[in-house]
Protein backbone atom coordinates (compact mmCIF):
# COMPACT_ATOMS: atom_id res chain seq x y z
CA UNK A 1 0.00 0.00 0.00
CA UNK A 2 2.85 2.56 -0.25
CA UNK A 3 0.97 3.74 -3.36
CA UNK A 4 -1.97 4.90 -0.33
CA UNK A 5 0.33 6.15 2.16
CA UNK A 6 1.98 8.54 0.17
CA UNK A 7 -1.34 9.78 -1.79
CA UNK A 8 -3.00 11.16 1.56
CA UNK A 9 -0.41 13.49 2.65
CA UNK A 10 0.18 14.72 -0.92
CA UNK A 11 -3.31 15.62 -1.26
CA UNK A 12 -3.61 17.32 2.11
CA UNK A 13 -0.46 19.30 1.01
CA UNK A 14 -2.49 20.41 -1.82
CA UNK A 15 -5.62 21.39 0.26
CA UNK A 16 -3.08 23.45 2.43
CA UNK A 17 -1.46 25.03 -0.50
CA UNK A 18 -5.33 25.75 -1.61
CA UNK A 19 -6.41 27.17 1.34
CA UNK A 20 -3.17 29.66 1.63
CA UNK A 21 -4.01 30.76 -2.01
CA UNK A 22 -7.78 31.52 -0.77
CA UNK A 23 -6.82 33.57 2.30
CA UNK A 24 -4.22 35.49 0.03
CA UNK A 25 -6.77 35.66 -2.42
CA UNK A 26 -9.66 36.87 0.40
CA UNK A 27 -6.99 39.68 1.71
CA UNK A 28 -6.14 41.36 -1.74
CA UNK A 29 -9.86 41.26 -2.09
CA UNK A 30 -10.81 42.67 0.67
CA UNK A 31 -7.85 45.23 0.48
CA UNK A 32 -8.67 45.95 -3.05
CA UNK A 33 -12.31 46.13 -3.02
CA UNK A 34 -11.77 48.54 0.50
CA UNK A 35 -8.83 51.01 -1.81
CA UNK A 36 -11.78 50.73 -4.71
CA UNK A 37 -14.74 52.49 -2.20
CA UNK A 38 -12.26 54.67 -0.86
CA UNK A 39 -11.63 56.32 -3.91
CA UNK A 40 -14.93 57.12 -4.62
CA UNK A 41 -16.43 53.80 -6.50
CA UNK A 42 -16.77 53.74 -9.90
CA UNK A 43 -17.60 50.06 -10.12
CA UNK A 44 -21.41 49.71 -10.08
CA UNK A 45 -20.70 46.23 -9.66
CA UNK A 46 -18.99 46.45 -5.95
CA UNK A 47 -21.44 45.31 -3.28
CA UNK A 48 -20.29 48.33 -0.83
CA UNK A 49 -22.08 51.41 -0.40
CA UNK A 50 -22.00 54.54 -2.67
CA UNK A 51 -19.98 57.26 -1.14
CA UNK A 52 -22.92 59.32 -1.22
CA UNK A 53 -24.02 59.63 2.24
CA UNK A 54 -27.63 58.49 2.69
CA UNK A 55 -30.33 61.15 2.97
CA UNK A 56 -32.48 60.73 6.51
CA UNK A 57 -35.71 59.17 6.15
CA UNK A 58 -34.72 57.47 2.73
CA UNK A 59 -35.85 53.88 2.38
CA UNK A 60 -33.81 51.05 -0.04
CA UNK A 61 -36.64 50.45 -2.56
CA UNK A 62 -37.30 46.62 -2.02
CA UNK A 63 -37.52 47.26 1.80
CA UNK A 64 -39.85 48.31 4.70
CA UNK A 65 -38.66 51.18 7.09
CA UNK A 66 -39.90 52.07 10.48
CA UNK A 67 -37.70 55.28 11.51
CA UNK A 68 -40.28 54.42 15.29
CA UNK A 69 -38.98 51.46 15.36
CA UNK A 70 -36.07 51.81 13.85
CA UNK A 71 -36.22 49.30 12.04
CA UNK A 72 -35.60 47.80 7.95
CA UNK A 73 -37.31 44.83 6.92
CA UNK A 74 -35.84 43.69 3.07
CA UNK A 75 -37.89 39.91 3.64
CA UNK A 76 -38.23 37.57 1.01
CA UNK A 77 -37.28 39.98 -1.85
CA UNK A 78 -35.01 37.62 -3.73
CA UNK A 79 -32.13 40.16 -3.20
CA UNK A 80 -29.16 39.13 -4.23
CA UNK A 81 -27.05 42.11 -2.54
CA UNK A 82 -27.39 43.99 0.79
CA UNK A 83 -29.21 47.22 -0.03
CA UNK A 84 -26.47 50.00 -0.56
CA UNK A 85 -28.91 52.76 1.00
CA UNK A 86 -29.42 51.77 4.30
CA UNK A 87 -30.81 53.94 6.61
CA UNK A 88 -28.30 55.34 9.24
CA UNK A 89 -31.26 55.54 12.31
CA UNK A 90 -31.56 51.43 11.73
CA UNK A 91 -31.14 49.50 14.51
CA UNK A 92 -32.70 46.32 13.96
CA UNK A 93 -32.20 44.65 10.30
CA UNK A 94 -34.02 42.05 8.43
CA UNK A 95 -32.48 40.41 5.45
CA UNK A 96 -34.23 36.71 5.83
CA UNK A 97 -35.62 34.99 2.18
CA UNK A 98 -33.24 36.37 0.14
CA UNK A 99 -30.62 35.16 -2.32
CA UNK A 100 -27.42 36.62 -1.04
CA UNK A 101 -25.16 33.27 -1.90
CA UNK A 102 -22.28 35.69 -1.05
CA UNK A 103 -21.11 38.19 1.90
CA UNK A 104 -18.42 39.25 0.85
CA UNK A 105 -15.60 41.60 2.98
CA UNK A 106 -17.51 44.80 4.31
CA UNK A 107 -20.94 43.81 2.94
CA UNK A 108 -22.15 46.71 5.88
CA UNK A 109 -19.65 49.39 5.84
CA UNK A 110 -20.66 52.44 4.94
CA UNK A 111 -19.12 55.53 4.37
CA UNK A 112 -19.37 57.89 6.71
CA UNK A 113 -21.79 57.80 8.93
CA UNK A 114 -21.53 54.10 9.14
CA UNK A 115 -24.56 52.04 10.32
CA UNK A 116 -23.57 52.92 13.92
CA UNK A 117 -26.60 51.83 15.59
CA UNK A 118 -27.10 48.35 14.01
CA UNK A 119 -27.56 45.81 16.87
CA UNK A 120 -29.99 42.89 15.36
CA UNK A 121 -28.91 41.63 11.92
CA UNK A 122 -30.91 38.73 10.89
CA UNK A 123 -29.55 37.10 7.65
CA UNK A 124 -31.42 33.63 8.04
CA UNK A 125 -32.73 31.91 5.45
CA UNK A 126 -30.74 33.88 2.81
CA UNK A 127 -29.20 31.21 0.76
CA UNK A 128 -25.76 31.93 2.04
CA UNK A 129 -22.81 29.81 1.07
CA UNK A 130 -20.26 31.99 1.69
CA UNK A 131 -19.37 34.78 4.58
CA UNK A 132 -16.32 36.25 3.78
CA UNK A 133 -13.54 37.88 6.20
CA UNK A 134 -14.89 40.90 7.51
CA UNK A 135 -18.29 40.59 6.38
CA UNK A 136 -19.27 42.42 9.51
CA UNK A 137 -16.73 45.00 9.97
CA UNK A 138 -17.40 48.59 10.93
CA UNK A 139 -20.80 47.54 12.70
CA UNK A 140 -19.53 49.17 15.90
CA UNK A 141 -22.53 47.97 17.92
CA UNK A 142 -23.80 44.32 16.28
CA UNK A 143 -24.78 42.41 19.27
CA UNK A 144 -27.45 39.95 17.38
CA UNK A 145 -26.13 37.73 14.50
CA UNK A 146 -28.36 35.41 12.72
CA UNK A 147 -27.10 33.30 10.15
CA UNK A 148 -29.68 29.90 10.76
CA UNK A 149 -31.18 28.30 7.80
CA UNK A 150 -28.17 29.05 5.01
CA UNK A 151 -26.41 26.55 3.14
CA UNK A 152 -22.87 27.38 4.26
CA UNK A 153 -19.69 26.05 2.33
CA UNK A 154 -17.60 28.96 3.78
CA UNK A 155 -17.38 30.98 6.46
CA UNK A 156 -14.11 32.81 6.89
CA UNK A 157 -11.96 31.97 10.11
CA UNK A 158 -12.00 36.05 10.01
CA UNK A 159 -15.50 36.34 9.37
CA UNK A 160 -16.85 37.80 13.01
CA UNK A 161 -13.04 39.26 13.91
CA UNK A 162 -10.98 41.43 11.51
CA UNK A 163 -8.40 40.02 9.46
CA UNK A 164 -5.90 41.29 11.30
CA UNK A 165 -6.12 39.67 15.24
CA UNK A 166 -3.47 41.86 16.77
CA UNK A 167 -5.13 45.39 16.17
CA UNK A 168 -8.85 44.44 15.55
CA UNK A 169 -10.93 45.36 18.57
CA UNK A 170 -12.71 42.61 20.17
CA UNK A 171 -16.21 41.62 18.53
CA UNK A 172 -18.88 43.35 19.80
CA UNK A 173 -21.39 40.28 19.16
CA UNK A 174 -23.26 38.68 22.50
CA UNK A 175 -25.80 36.66 20.04
CA UNK A 176 -24.52 34.47 17.77
CA UNK A 177 -27.25 31.90 16.05
CA UNK A 178 -25.80 29.09 13.40
CA UNK A 179 -28.87 26.56 13.64
CA UNK A 180 -29.64 24.37 10.63
CA UNK A 181 -26.61 25.19 8.92
CA UNK A 182 -26.91 22.41 6.58
CA UNK A 183 -25.33 22.61 3.05
CA UNK A 184 -27.56 21.75 0.58
CA UNK A 185 -25.29 19.79 -1.84
CA UNK A 186 -22.61 18.29 0.31
CA UNK A 187 -20.29 18.71 -2.93
CA UNK A 188 -17.54 21.78 -3.18
CA UNK A 189 -17.09 22.11 0.77
CA UNK A 190 -13.73 22.75 1.26
CA UNK A 191 -13.73 22.02 5.40
CA UNK A 192 -15.95 20.10 7.83
CA UNK A 193 -18.78 22.37 9.47
CA UNK A 194 -17.30 21.71 12.57
CA UNK A 195 -13.77 22.43 11.43
CA UNK A 196 -15.60 26.37 10.21
CA UNK A 197 -17.61 27.30 12.78
CA UNK A 198 -14.68 26.28 15.44
CA UNK A 199 -11.96 28.11 13.72
CA UNK A 200 -14.30 31.43 13.20
CA UNK A 201 -15.06 31.06 17.07
CA UNK A 202 -11.25 31.26 17.77
CA UNK A 203 -10.38 33.73 15.91
CA UNK A 204 -8.44 36.35 17.48
CA UNK A 205 -9.98 35.67 21.10
CA UNK A 206 -12.24 38.40 19.11
CA UNK A 207 -16.00 36.42 20.67
CA UNK A 208 -14.64 37.25 23.92
CA UNK A 209 -18.11 38.83 24.88
CA UNK A 210 -20.40 36.13 23.16
CA UNK A 211 -23.40 35.42 25.89
CA UNK A 212 -25.73 33.06 23.58
CA UNK A 213 -24.37 30.74 21.12
CA UNK A 214 -26.90 28.99 18.85
CA UNK A 215 -25.56 25.69 16.78
CA UNK A 216 -28.72 23.42 16.78
CA UNK A 217 -29.91 21.06 13.83
CA UNK A 218 -26.35 21.32 11.94
CA UNK A 219 -25.85 17.75 11.92
CA UNK A 220 -22.88 18.20 13.56
CA UNK A 221 -20.80 14.87 14.54
CA UNK A 222 -18.29 16.06 16.66
CA UNK A 223 -16.88 19.10 18.84
CA UNK A 224 -13.43 20.02 17.64
CA UNK A 225 -11.18 20.17 21.00
CA UNK A 226 -10.94 23.84 21.73
CA UNK A 227 -13.84 25.12 20.07
CA UNK A 228 -15.45 26.56 23.55
CA UNK A 229 -11.73 27.34 24.84
CA UNK A 230 -11.94 31.17 23.61
CA UNK A 231 -15.20 32.22 24.78
CA UNK A 232 -15.26 32.48 28.23
CA UNK A 233 -18.69 35.17 28.74
CA UNK A 234 -21.07 32.30 27.26
CA UNK A 235 -24.39 31.97 29.10
CA UNK A 236 -26.34 30.27 27.05
CA UNK A 237 -24.87 27.29 24.29
CA UNK A 238 -27.62 25.40 22.50
CA UNK A 239 -26.01 22.18 20.61
CA UNK A 240 -29.65 20.57 20.22
CA UNK A 241 -30.58 18.21 17.56
CA UNK A 242 -27.22 17.25 16.49
CA UNK A 243 -25.33 13.77 15.68
CA UNK A 244 -22.59 14.02 18.85
CA UNK A 245 -21.68 10.85 19.96
CA UNK A 246 -19.13 12.03 22.26
CA UNK A 247 -18.13 14.50 24.02
CA UNK A 248 -14.75 13.15 25.79
CA UNK A 249 -12.83 15.29 23.92
CA UNK A 250 -14.21 19.11 24.66
CA UNK A 251 -13.57 20.75 27.39
CA UNK A 252 -16.19 22.90 29.43
CA UNK A 253 -13.86 24.05 32.29
CA UNK A 254 -13.24 27.73 30.75
CA UNK A 255 -17.22 28.31 30.47
CA UNK A 256 -17.22 29.18 34.09
CA UNK A 257 -20.67 31.42 33.55
CA UNK A 258 -22.84 29.10 31.36
CA UNK A 259 -26.23 29.05 32.56
CA UNK A 260 -27.74 26.84 30.33
CA UNK A 261 -26.51 23.97 28.23
CA UNK A 262 -28.47 21.97 25.07
CA UNK A 263 -27.45 18.77 24.60
CA UNK A 264 -30.89 17.03 23.48
CA UNK A 265 -31.55 15.14 20.59
CA UNK A 266 -28.20 14.34 19.57
CA UNK A 267 -26.00 10.82 19.65
CA UNK A 268 -24.50 10.58 22.66
CA UNK A 269 -23.86 7.20 24.58
CA UNK A 270 -22.05 8.04 27.69
CA UNK A 271 -20.54 10.71 29.44
CA UNK A 272 -17.18 9.71 30.71
CA UNK A 273 -15.68 11.22 34.40
CA UNK A 274 -14.15 13.90 32.82
CA UNK A 275 -17.23 15.68 30.98
CA UNK A 276 -18.45 15.02 34.59
CA UNK A 277 -16.34 16.60 36.61
CA UNK A 278 -16.15 19.40 34.42
CA UNK A 279 -19.90 19.95 34.16
CA UNK A 280 -20.09 19.34 38.22
CA UNK A 281 -17.69 22.23 38.36
CA UNK A 282 -19.67 24.80 36.31
CA UNK A 283 -21.40 27.08 39.29
CA UNK A 284 -24.69 27.84 37.69
CA UNK A 285 -25.43 25.43 34.84
CA UNK A 286 -28.50 23.41 34.09
CA UNK A 287 -27.91 21.14 31.27
CA UNK A 288 -30.47 19.24 28.94
CA UNK A 289 -29.81 15.54 27.90
CA UNK A 290 -33.17 14.32 26.44
CA UNK A 291 -33.29 11.77 23.76
CA UNK A 292 -30.08 10.05 23.26
CA UNK A 293 -29.72 6.72 22.60
CA UNK A 294 -27.70 6.25 26.56
CA UNK A 295 -25.83 2.58 25.99
CA UNK A 296 -26.44 0.78 29.15
CA UNK A 297 -23.48 -1.55 29.80
CA UNK A 298 -20.23 -1.34 32.46
CA UNK A 299 -19.08 1.91 31.18
CA UNK A 300 -21.98 3.35 32.29
CA UNK A 301 -20.99 3.04 35.96
CA UNK A 302 -20.27 6.50 36.58
CA UNK A 303 -22.66 8.34 35.01
CA UNK A 304 -25.29 6.98 36.57
CA UNK A 305 -23.82 7.72 40.28
CA UNK A 306 -23.38 11.07 39.12
CA UNK A 307 -27.18 11.36 37.88
CA UNK A 308 -28.24 10.33 40.97
CA UNK A 309 -25.94 12.92 43.58
CA UNK A 310 -26.18 15.99 40.77
CA UNK A 311 -28.71 18.86 40.72
CA UNK A 312 -27.78 20.04 37.62
CA UNK A 313 -29.67 17.64 35.25
CA UNK A 314 -33.14 18.90 34.20
CA UNK A 315 -35.79 16.32 33.93
CA UNK A 316 -32.72 13.81 34.84
CA UNK A 317 -35.45 11.44 35.68
CA UNK A 318 -36.59 11.32 32.03
CA UNK A 319 -33.45 9.50 30.90
CA UNK A 320 -33.92 6.18 29.29
CA UNK A 321 -31.23 3.17 27.73
CA UNK A 322 -31.14 2.78 24.20
CA UNK A 323 -28.78 -0.09 24.06
CA UNK A 324 -28.63 -2.52 24.48
CA UNK A 325 -31.71 -4.65 23.69
CA UNK A 326 -32.34 -6.08 26.88
CA UNK A 327 -32.06 -2.77 29.14
CA UNK A 328 -34.28 -0.25 25.96
CA UNK A 329 -36.22 2.11 27.84
CA UNK A 330 -34.39 1.47 31.56
CA UNK A 331 -34.50 4.77 33.63
CA UNK A 332 -31.09 5.40 33.80
CA UNK A 333 -31.74 6.77 37.41
CA UNK A 334 -33.09 3.32 38.63
CA UNK A 335 -30.39 0.89 37.69
CA UNK A 336 -28.01 -0.15 40.03
CA UNK A 337 -24.38 -1.32 39.48
CA UNK A 338 -25.28 -4.57 39.26
CA UNK A 339 -27.44 -4.17 36.03
CA UNK A 340 -24.75 -2.48 34.06
CA UNK A 341 -22.16 -5.34 32.74
CA UNK A 342 -20.40 -5.87 29.90
CA UNK A 343 -19.98 -9.27 30.09
CA UNK A 344 -23.32 -11.19 27.53
CA UNK A 345 -21.37 -9.12 24.19
CA UNK A 346 -23.24 -11.58 22.02
CA UNK A 347 -27.04 -11.89 22.18
CA UNK A 348 -28.87 -14.16 23.88
CA UNK A 349 -29.71 -15.80 20.77
CA UNK A 350 -26.73 -15.82 18.96
CA UNK A 351 -25.15 -17.55 21.62
CA UNK A 352 -27.57 -20.03 21.75
CA UNK A 353 -26.89 -20.68 17.78
CA UNK A 354 -23.02 -21.14 18.54
CA UNK A 355 -23.48 -23.66 21.25
CA UNK A 356 -25.69 -25.39 19.00
CA UNK A 357 -23.53 -24.71 15.57
CA UNK A 358 -20.54 -26.71 18.32
CA UNK A 359 -22.48 -29.54 19.16
CA UNK A 360 -23.49 -30.56 15.59
CA UNK A 361 -19.65 -30.34 14.54
CA UNK A 362 -18.46 -32.30 17.20
CA UNK A 363 -21.07 -35.32 16.43
CA UNK A 364 -20.19 -34.61 12.83
CA UNK A 365 -16.02 -35.38 14.03
CA UNK A 366 -17.02 -38.08 16.43
CA UNK A 367 -18.98 -40.03 13.19
CA UNK A 368 -15.91 -39.58 11.12
CA UNK A 369 -13.00 -41.20 13.70
CA UNK A 370 -16.25 -44.11 13.98
CA UNK A 371 -16.01 -44.76 10.43
CA UNK A 372 -12.33 -44.48 9.95
CA UNK A 373 -11.99 -47.08 13.52
CA UNK A 374 -14.71 -49.52 11.69
CA UNK A 375 -12.80 -49.18 8.40
CA UNK A 376 -9.74 -49.83 9.52
CA UNK A 377 -8.22 -53.11 8.14
CA UNK A 378 -9.72 -51.67 4.46
CA UNK A 379 -7.77 -48.57 5.11
CA UNK A 380 -5.16 -50.70 6.05
CA UNK A 381 -5.31 -52.60 2.20
CA UNK A 382 -5.82 -49.51 0.75
CA UNK A 383 -2.51 -48.45 1.88
CA UNK A 384 -0.73 -51.20 0.80
CA UNK A 385 -2.18 -50.92 -2.52
CA UNK A 386 -1.15 -46.93 -2.92
CA UNK A 387 2.20 -48.16 -1.69
CA UNK A 388 2.81 -50.88 -4.21
CA UNK A 389 1.16 -48.49 -7.04
CA UNK A 390 4.23 -46.15 -5.79
CA UNK A 391 6.83 -48.68 -6.28
CA UNK A 392 6.00 -49.87 -8.93
CA UNK A 393 5.87 -46.48 -10.42
CA UNK A 394 9.16 -45.90 -9.43
CA UNK A 395 10.89 -48.93 -10.76
CA UNK A 396 9.45 -48.03 -14.23
CA UNK A 397 10.90 -44.47 -13.77
CA UNK A 398 14.23 -46.22 -12.81
CA UNK A 399 14.42 -47.72 -15.59
CA UNK A 400 13.82 -45.53 -17.97
CA UNK A 401 16.56 -43.04 -16.67
CA UNK A 402 19.00 -45.77 -16.90
CA UNK A 403 18.45 -46.27 -20.64
CA UNK A 404 18.39 -42.86 -21.44
CA UNK A 405 21.59 -42.27 -19.65
CA UNK A 406 23.22 -45.05 -21.31
CA UNK A 407 25.99 -43.46 -23.68
CA UNK A 408 26.06 -46.23 -25.91
CA UNK A 409 21.85 -46.09 -26.96
CA UNK A 410 22.59 -42.27 -27.03
CA UNK A 411 25.07 -42.50 -29.90
CA UNK A 412 23.14 -45.36 -31.35
CA UNK A 413 20.63 -42.67 -31.87
CA UNK A 414 21.96 -39.69 -33.15
CA UNK A 415 24.37 -42.34 -35.20
CA UNK A 416 20.61 -43.05 -37.28
CA UNK A 417 19.76 -39.32 -37.87
CA UNK A 418 22.79 -38.69 -39.82
C1 LIG B 1 -38.46 35.16 -5.66
O1 LIG B 1 -38.14 34.05 -6.51
C2 LIG B 1 -39.15 33.05 -6.51
C3 LIG B 1 -38.67 31.90 -7.35
O2 LIG B 1 -37.86 32.31 -8.39
C4 LIG B 1 -40.47 33.66 -7.05
O3 LIG B 1 -41.47 32.67 -7.02
C5 LIG B 1 -40.85 34.81 -6.17
O4 LIG B 1 -42.01 35.46 -6.70
C6 LIG B 1 -39.73 35.82 -6.09
N1 LIG B 1 -40.10 36.89 -5.15
C7 LIG B 1 -39.97 38.17 -5.41
C8 LIG B 1 -40.41 39.09 -4.34
O5 LIG B 1 -39.51 38.56 -6.45
C1 LIG C 1 -34.66 35.81 12.15
O1 LIG C 1 -35.70 35.65 11.23
C2 LIG C 1 -36.27 34.36 11.21
C3 LIG C 1 -37.25 34.30 10.05
O2 LIG C 1 -38.12 35.36 10.13
C4 LIG C 1 -36.91 34.09 12.56
O3 LIG C 1 -37.48 32.79 12.57
C5 LIG C 1 -35.85 34.20 13.62
O4 LIG C 1 -36.42 34.04 14.91
C6 LIG C 1 -35.16 35.54 13.56
N1 LIG C 1 -34.04 35.56 14.48
C7 LIG C 1 -34.01 36.32 15.56
C8 LIG C 1 -32.78 36.23 16.38
O5 LIG C 1 -34.92 37.04 15.87
C1 LIG D 1 -1.44 43.79 11.93
O1 LIG D 1 -1.32 45.13 12.40
C2 LIG D 1 -0.06 45.42 12.98
C3 LIG D 1 -0.11 46.82 13.57
O2 LIG D 1 -0.63 47.71 12.66
C4 LIG D 1 1.01 45.29 11.89
O3 LIG D 1 2.26 45.54 12.44
C5 LIG D 1 0.96 43.86 11.34
O4 LIG D 1 1.87 43.72 10.29
C6 LIG D 1 -0.43 43.52 10.85
N1 LIG D 1 -0.47 42.12 10.47
C7 LIG D 1 -1.00 41.71 9.32
C8 LIG D 1 -1.01 40.24 9.08
O5 LIG D 1 -1.48 42.48 8.52
C1 LIG E 1 -12.72 27.05 -1.06
O1 LIG E 1 -12.80 28.32 -0.43
C2 LIG E 1 -12.32 29.39 -1.21
C3 LIG E 1 -12.40 30.64 -0.40
O2 LIG E 1 -13.60 31.30 -0.55
C4 LIG E 1 -13.12 29.49 -2.50
O3 LIG E 1 -12.61 30.55 -3.29
C5 LIG E 1 -13.03 28.20 -3.24
O4 LIG E 1 -13.86 28.25 -4.38
C6 LIG E 1 -13.49 27.06 -2.35
N1 LIG E 1 -13.33 25.80 -3.03
C7 LIG E 1 -14.35 24.95 -3.20
C8 LIG E 1 -14.03 23.70 -3.91
O5 LIG E 1 -15.46 25.22 -2.79
C1 LIG F 1 -33.58 18.51 13.74
O1 LIG F 1 -32.69 18.45 12.65
C2 LIG F 1 -33.27 17.93 11.46
C3 LIG F 1 -32.18 17.82 10.44
O2 LIG F 1 -31.33 18.90 10.48
C4 LIG F 1 -34.41 18.83 11.01
O3 LIG F 1 -35.01 18.29 9.86
C5 LIG F 1 -35.43 18.92 12.12
O4 LIG F 1 -36.43 19.84 11.76
C6 LIG F 1 -34.76 19.39 13.40
N1 LIG F 1 -35.71 19.37 14.49
C7 LIG F 1 -35.99 20.45 15.19
C8 LIG F 1 -36.96 20.27 16.31
O5 LIG F 1 -35.47 21.52 14.96
C1 LIG G 1 -9.00 28.73 29.58
O1 LIG G 1 -8.76 29.92 30.29
C2 LIG G 1 -7.45 30.09 30.70
C3 LIG G 1 -7.37 31.34 31.56
O2 LIG G 1 -8.31 32.28 31.17
C4 LIG G 1 -6.55 30.15 29.50
O3 LIG G 1 -5.20 30.28 29.91
C5 LIG G 1 -6.71 28.88 28.69
O4 LIG G 1 -5.94 28.97 27.52
C6 LIG G 1 -8.15 28.69 28.33
N1 LIG G 1 -8.35 27.51 27.56
C7 LIG G 1 -8.43 26.25 27.99
C8 LIG G 1 -8.66 25.20 26.99
O5 LIG G 1 -8.31 25.96 29.17
C1 LIG H 1 -14.88 7.95 38.08
O1 LIG H 1 -14.95 8.63 39.32
C2 LIG H 1 -15.42 7.85 40.40
C3 LIG H 1 -15.58 8.74 41.61
O2 LIG H 1 -14.69 9.82 41.58
C4 LIG H 1 -14.45 6.71 40.65
O3 LIG H 1 -14.92 5.90 41.70
C5 LIG H 1 -14.35 5.89 39.37
O4 LIG H 1 -13.40 4.84 39.53
C6 LIG H 1 -13.96 6.74 38.20
N1 LIG H 1 -14.06 5.94 36.99
C7 LIG H 1 -13.07 5.80 36.13
C8 LIG H 1 -13.34 4.99 34.91
O5 LIG H 1 -11.99 6.34 36.29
Amino acid sequence: MPGGCSRGPAAGDGRLRLARLALVLLGWVSSSSLTSSASSSTSSASSLASAQPPLPGQCPQPCECSEAARTVKCVNRNLTEVPADLPTYVRTLFLTGNQLAVLPSGAFARQPPPLAELAALNLSGSRLKEVRTGAFEHLPSLRQLDLSHNPLTYLSPFAFSGSNASVSPPSPLVELMLNHLVPLTDDKQNQSLEGMVAAALRAGHALRGLRRLELASSHLLYLPRDVLAYLPGLRHLDLSNNSLVSLTYVSFRNLTHLESLHLEDNALKVLHNGTLAELQGLAHVRVFLDNNPWVCDCQMVDMVAWLKETEIVQGKARLTCAFPEKMRNRVLLELSSSDLDCDPILPQSLQTSYVFLGIVLALIGAIFLLVLYLNRKGIKKWMHNIRDACRDHMEGYHYRYEINADPRLTNLSSNSDV
